[in-house]
């Protein structure tokens, strides 16, 4: 049984990939901070924390990782003020997206073999931003760099790539705006990001790519008429 890891795997994206790995007769292992739902092994981690992901992996006892999800972390608030912004929020972001990324791609890397992977959760927001972002924006951007780097430096054993999603949401009351919007012509659901790991997961002749999932949004013009 081919064995992931799926780091916030408690939240709206990370608990889909759990489910659909588990659905297609994977072993999963969520780390995250909360607790999670569903049949996914549940480690209580903070993943921004060297001491926090060798003790989970301590803990999880595994000897063979075939899939690393770096999907976890914490989103600041996306309208800040640069003059207003603080070191902490700072630090939180680029620590629990970038530095743990960095965190358990290395602790995984010993367990995998050749063929496994490591497929990172970026965001549309690396290359585009409303301006409050810029925190998230460079976690994010950090995010498409380590992916490339660490897919020349882990290549031909271990692939890596990213997904960037667009705006991806599990609510039902979103506007027709929201959806007609979108070249695609709907608001993106977490199953369109789980299937985009799958797709990465078995693509043996992709790696170091970024794969923007957002219903066309950042190939569409939006000059004011
Ligand atoms: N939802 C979207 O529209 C969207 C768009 C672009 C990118 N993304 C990316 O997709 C990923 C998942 O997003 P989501 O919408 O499911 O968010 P979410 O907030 O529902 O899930 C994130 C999970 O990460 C966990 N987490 C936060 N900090 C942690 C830490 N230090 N240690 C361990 N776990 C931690 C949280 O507890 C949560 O369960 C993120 O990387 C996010 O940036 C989401």
């Amino acid at each position: 049984m081919k064995r992931a890891i799926v780091t916030g795997g408690a939240g709206l994206i990370g608990s889909e990939i759990c489910r659909r790995l588990l659905a297609e007769g994977w072993q999963v292992a969520s780390f995250d901070v909360h607790k999670g739902q569903g049949d996914a092994v549940d480690i209580q981690c903070d993943i921004g924390s060297e001491a926090a992901v060798d003790a989970s992996f301590s803990q999880l006892g595994w000897d063979r990782v075939d899939l690393l999800v770096n999907n976890g972390g914490r989103t600041p608030s996306i309208t800040m003020e640069l003059a207003q912004s603080t070191l902490k929020d700072w630090n939180e972001t680029i620590g629990s997206y970038l530095t743990a990324t960095f965190l358990m791609s290395r602790r995984a890397l010993p367990l995998m073999a050749e063929g496994a992977s490591i497929v990172n959760m970026a965001s549309t927001r690396a290359f585009m931003s409303e301006g409050g972002d810029f925190m998230y924006a460079a976690a994010k951007g950090g995010i498409v760099s380590i992916t490339h780097a660490l897919a020349i430096a882990l290549g031909p054993k271990v692939r890596v790539n990213a997904i960037a999603p667009g705006w991806i949401s599990g609510a039902t009351e979103l506007r027709a705006v929201d959806h007609s919007q979108h070249p695609a012509g709907r608001v993106g659901r977490p199953e369109d990001i789980s299937e985009a790991v799958l797709y990465l997961e078995g693509a043996r002749f992709v790696t170091g790519q970024v794969l923007i999932i957002d219903g066309g949004m950042t190939r569409k013009m939006m000059y004011a008429e």
